[in-house]
């Protein structure tokens, strides 16, 4: 999608980077974007969340595992958190993303962790979303969505990216479910090829808007993640124009992002979610917030040598 965030991202995958940055530790500016290693971290930081008018949605950081040993004890570690969220107010939300429950092992694996941690979410009124991962993993994670909604785990939901091209056939194929499944719309974070994504952002934005209009009128709820001012208040106001009711939408941004926007939508009484990582595993999703922006690896850089 862009040159500044390929790069970033090819060079955050060089491994003598990788293990540098592991053993400087969230000292080096990751602190910003997670809450910490421990699960308490999370948890206290849901509750301040909630405190200023604004639910966590709880990521237990983690991905891209290769052995069934490692799938078993992030499930763990899941399972772990949405029982520790219970103690906090609702709405209650937990992210997982299916790679870290073994989706890169077999879809079938996934699938089993998945159903674990939907009954789990069910008992605790956690409301569960995969997030969505790099092309290759998109199609089996519909699956697994339809599985568990076939099986009536209604609570659980999954992420939709506006820079695939594919995009606008797979809302089509949710919205036409029954319920409709409540949907997280993004523009997507992971380095893709132009044969399956947009690769200039100015269409990846206008994808957005389009499939923003046809979730809005499909009947489900609609998350609108993002940190695109425009974009949040295009949503708005045709929500608004289409009549639907401001409890089928909600606003969901990164912990540590756009912080301003944050307090404006809660000011708004708009429903305002925060994705909210947690873990020692937060390489990658650093990786991807430095890709994002260039002033955030500006601030990591000044850390190590300012
Ligand atoms: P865009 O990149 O156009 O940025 C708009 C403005 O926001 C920028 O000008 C900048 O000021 C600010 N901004 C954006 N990113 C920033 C950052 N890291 N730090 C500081 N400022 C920043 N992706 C995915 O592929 N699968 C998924 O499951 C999810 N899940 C998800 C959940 C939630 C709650 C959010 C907010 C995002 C995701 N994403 C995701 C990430 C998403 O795909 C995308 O990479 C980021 O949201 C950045 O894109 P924006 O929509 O913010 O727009």
């Amino acid at each position: 999608m862009s040159t500044y965030r390929d790069m970033v991202l090819a060079i955050a995958g060089w491994g003598p980077l990788t293990r540098f940055a592991r053993q400087r530790g969230l000292a080096l500016g990751a602190g910003r974007f997670v809450a910490g290693e421990r699960l308490e971290d999370g948890i206290r930081v849901a509750h301040e969340l909630a405190d200023a008018g604004r639910h966590a949605i709880l990521d237990l950081l983690g991905e891209f595992v290769d052995s069934e040993e490692a799938a078993a004890a992030m499930t763990d570690g899941a399972s772990e958190a949405i029982h520790a969220l219970a103690g906090v107010p609702e709405p209650r939300r937990m992210s997982v993303k299916p790679t870290q429950l073994g989706l890169g092992i077999s879809t079938e694996l996934a699938l089993t962790h998945m159903r674990r941690l939907a009954r789990d979410a069910a008992e605790a009124k956690v409301l569960l979303c995969m997030d969505m991962e790099d092309h290759p993993r998109v199609e089996a994670t519909l699956e697994i969505l339809e599985t568990l909604h076939d099986e009536g785990h209604h609570h659980v939901s999954t992420v939709l990216q506006s820079y695939l091209r594919r995009t606008p056939y797979d809302l089509e194929r949710l919205l036409a479910r029954d319920p409709v499944p409540e949907l997280r719309l993004v523009k997507g974070a992971y380095r893709e090829p132009a044969s399956v994504a947009f690769p200039v952002k100015a269409d990846v934005d206008r994808a957005y808007r389009e499939l923003l209009e046809r979730a809005l009128q499909g009947g489900g709820t609609v998350h609108v993640a993002s940190h695109d001012e425009a974009l949040l208040r295009y949503a708005q106001q045709r929500r608004d124009a289409l009549g639907v009711p401001r409890e089928r939408t909600t606003f969901q941004l990164l912990y540590g992002v756009a912080q301003r926007l944050q307090t404006a939508l809660v000011a708004e009484e708009e429903s305002v979610g925060i994705y909210l990582p947690f873990g020692s595993d937060w390489y990658g999703y650093f990786s991807r917030r430095l890709a994002e922006r260039p002033a955030n690896l500006a601030f990591v850089l000044r850390s190590l040598f300012g």
